[in-house]
């Protein structure tokens, strides 16, 4: 007996197949991750991600032209400071690398797109930890927490719209959202990258900021085998206040992605790491797969497993390719 019952009639052209897609990828859900170094003359390239640079001040506001051009949904800001020390202080200085930058860009570009800025500690420290540590060598959550409110108040101060909270604090987002509304930046978003696990996947993005740390982040990022923990952190994240909550790494936490995504409220994003997008670019270098297909299922499956918005280094690329396209 032949089947009644056909799915194939929904996948027999290209048409067919585009009028009924379930997911579809726009710019606008597209966010670039960047790194701006301080004393750069010169954009550098960044070995372990093949495309990807250090920007100055310059490359940067280039990079972001070129992002507003593809209707990419905004930028996230990283710093990479010259000097160093025990408490990050170039993370709180309104003339460190990340706060002028944020200032530089926002003042050009504020209007036309969304400047983001991580706000963590990692890049400004000398031991490279997320946080300030205590006697004993440990991360000290709650003294870290106040570096945090600095750092809040001086990204917003610098044009910020969005900060990424990335330092996995307990109580980050509601501390920094206290320390934001009595500063009078009530207007300033909080992004908590809520489940935030501890991953080999942040290996290149170690070189992209000239990491100094020795040693790992189990004390205050996830076990990876962790997932109803995923969902406690994104919770928590909501009733402390975030605007947005994220999960991260992306491709191989989309059971995670899907839980937050079942049980949020705020929109949910995706954060697609350095190392999802060396993988991606060493085995294209090989030709061992297709890369641009490779790039659009990637983000594809984030999206379908329940992100609305995905931060990815092919932000600007995909975006054009989509244009081209529609
Ligand atoms: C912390 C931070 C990290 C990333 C984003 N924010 C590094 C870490 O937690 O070790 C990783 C992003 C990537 O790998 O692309 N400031």
């Amino acid at each position: 007996m032949s089947p009644t019952i056909r799915p194939r009639r929904l996948r027999a052209s290209a048409p067919m197949r585009r009028l009924v897609a379930e997911t579809r990828i726009h710019p606008a859900q597209l966010v670039l991750p960047m790194f701006v170094a301080e004393g750069l003359r010169e954009p550098r390239a960044i070995s372990s991600m093949p495309g990807q640079v250090q920007h100055t001040l310059d490359s940067a506001a280039r990079e972001v032209e070129r992002a507003i051009a593809a209707g990419v949904g905004g930028v996230m800001l990283f710093g990479v400071p010259e000097h160093k020390d025990a408490v990050g202080s170039g993370a709180t200085d309104p003339e460190g690398i990340l706060n002028a930058a944020t200032r530089f860009l926002a003042e050009r570009f504020g209007d036309a797109t969304v400047i983001q800025t991580d706000l963590c500690l990692d890049e400004f420290t000398d031991h490279g930890h997320c946080g300030v540590l205590a006697a004993d060598g440990s991360v000290d959550n709650d003294a870290t927490l106040e570096r945090y409110a600095d750092m809040a108040i001086a990204q917003a101060e610098a044009g910020s719209q969005l900060l990424g909270m990335s330092g996995m604090m307990d109580g980050q987002v509601e501390h920094a959202r206290a320390a934001l509304d009595a500063a009078g930046h009530a207007g300033t978003a909080i992004l908590g990258y809520s489940a935030k696990y501890a991953s080999a996947l942040y290996g290149p993005f170690r070189e992209a900021v000239d990491s100094s740390l020795t040693g790992d982040r189990k004390t205050y990022q996830q076990d990876p085998g962790n997932r109803r923990e995923g969902l406690r952190e994104a919770l928590l994240d909501l009733a402390e206040g975030a605007d947005i909550v994220m999960v991260k790494p992306a491709s191989l936490y989309l059971d995670v992605l899907a839980d937050v995504a079942a049980a949020s409220d705020v929109p949910v994003w995706a954060y697609q790491v350095s190392g999802e997008y060396a993988m991606v670019e060493a085995a294209a270098e090989r030709g061992w797969i297709d890369r641009d297909r490779l790039i659009a299922e990637s983000i594809t499956s984030i999206l379908r497993a329940g992100a609305d918005t995905v931060l990815t280094y092919w932000a600007v690329e995909l975006a054009e390719r989509l244009q081209a396209q529609s």
